[in-house]
């Protein structure tokens, strides 16, 4: 069966660092039917369209979607990582987004192996919030979090699940608990609730500030962590940083029940002081589209990539040198 994979090159590095990764899915030897959406700060610059209703249905139609980078300085801030990225994240209920980090050549510390299950529908990312006498000196701001049981019990389920099936066994809840008082009771007992089902998996709880100090001193002590929309992204930078740079480290958006198509990105950004001079690591996208392959159900093929992305590692240069080197390995 050919899969039918939505192309988001993007902004900045994106479109760049998709088509390496697009090229070793082919030279994997995974059939797919590629349909590329001409989407981020160039079109919006063109035309003002963010993420028009019929590419968001196209969209919908597809098996996965493969996504490189968005944002650049032409656009404010905001239009088109919420109007296109938020969007399709929470347009197509893709709850989880899974960043795995292995330890790599240039590791603060080699004990990283570990996945962050980052919630991916809610929190401060929701929107919920406003003005109040917007531009006057009594101008009020608010940007409320967002937790829904159900939003929160499903993404603490799908980490619990995972870490079960890894040899370690452990989940540990990040958040802020001490402050959150009503969004961290909520994760709290859920997690507590869920826990109580997978009696295999062992516990832990850590404050986000402190998750940030053990990330960098101790990362061994890590398994699967689970903690929510905003505390995610900022720890899967740090995650990134810590485990081999920020170059390396891939994610998946997913939709655990498979009623939408999944979306896989890098974890990096679009780079746009770099675009175009070839300096991108392309491995992050290369590593994200196994994860895409994996999920659809090419786990020989995922595995093949994996190795060869192991096998050159030292392999330096270009971002489309890097590619080729990849590609011809894991022929
Ligand atoms: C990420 C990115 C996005 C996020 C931005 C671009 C909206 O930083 O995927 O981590 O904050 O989720
Ligand atoms: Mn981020």
């Amino acid at each position: 069966m050919t899969h039918r994979i939505g192309i988001i090159g993007g902004d900045g590095v994106g479109p760049e660092v998709v088509a390496e990764a697009m090229k070793v899915v082919d030279a994997a030897g995974v059939a797919y039917t590629p349909v590329v959406f001409d989407l981020g700060g160039a079109r919006y610059l063109r035309d003002g369209e963010v993420l028009p209703d019929a590419d968001l249905e196209a969209i919908r139609g597809l098996d996965a979607v493969m996504l490189g980078a968005v944002g650049t300085p032409e656009v404010a801030p905001g239009v088109l990582e919420r109007g296109l990225l938020l969007r399709l994240r929470f347009e197509l209920d893709l709850f989880v987004n899974l960043r795995p980090f292995v330890a790599g050549p240039s590791s603060l510390n080699d004990g990283v192996d570990m996945v962050v299950i980052r919630e991916n529908t809610e929190g401060v990312y929701a929107g919920e919030g406003g003005f109040l006498r917007k531009g006057t000196p009594n101008e009020i701001a608010t940007q409320g979090s967002v937790n829904t049981r159900l939003g929160v019990e499903r993404c603490v389920r799908f980490a619990f699940e995972l870490a079960a099936s890894r040899g370690r066994k452990h989940l540990t809840l990040v958040h802020k608990t001490n402050v959150l008082q009503f969004a961290g009771d909520l994760w709290q007992r859920v997690f507590d609730e869920v826990a109580a089902e997978f009696g295999s998996v062992e516990t832990a709880y850590h404050h986000v500030d402190a998750a940030c100090i053990y990330l960098v001193q101790d990362p061994a002590r890590y398994d699967v962590v689970v903690t929510d929309n905003l505390f995610g992204d900022i720890l899967t930078d740090l995650g990134g940083a810590v485990s081999g740079g920020i170059g390396r480290a891939a994610s998946a958006n997913l939709n655990p029940t498979r009623t939408s198509p999944s979306v896989f990105e890098p974890v990096h950004g679009s780079a746009p002081d770099i675009a175009g001079t070839g300096k991108a690591d392309p491995r992050a996208a290369i590593v994200s589209a196994a994860m895409m392959m994996e999920f659809l159900g090419k786990e020989d093929a995922a595995q093949r990539v994996r190795e060869a992305i192991e096998k050159t590692e030292d392999v330096t240069g270009s971002t489309s040198e890097i590619g080729d080197a990849i590609a011809e390995q894991v022929q």
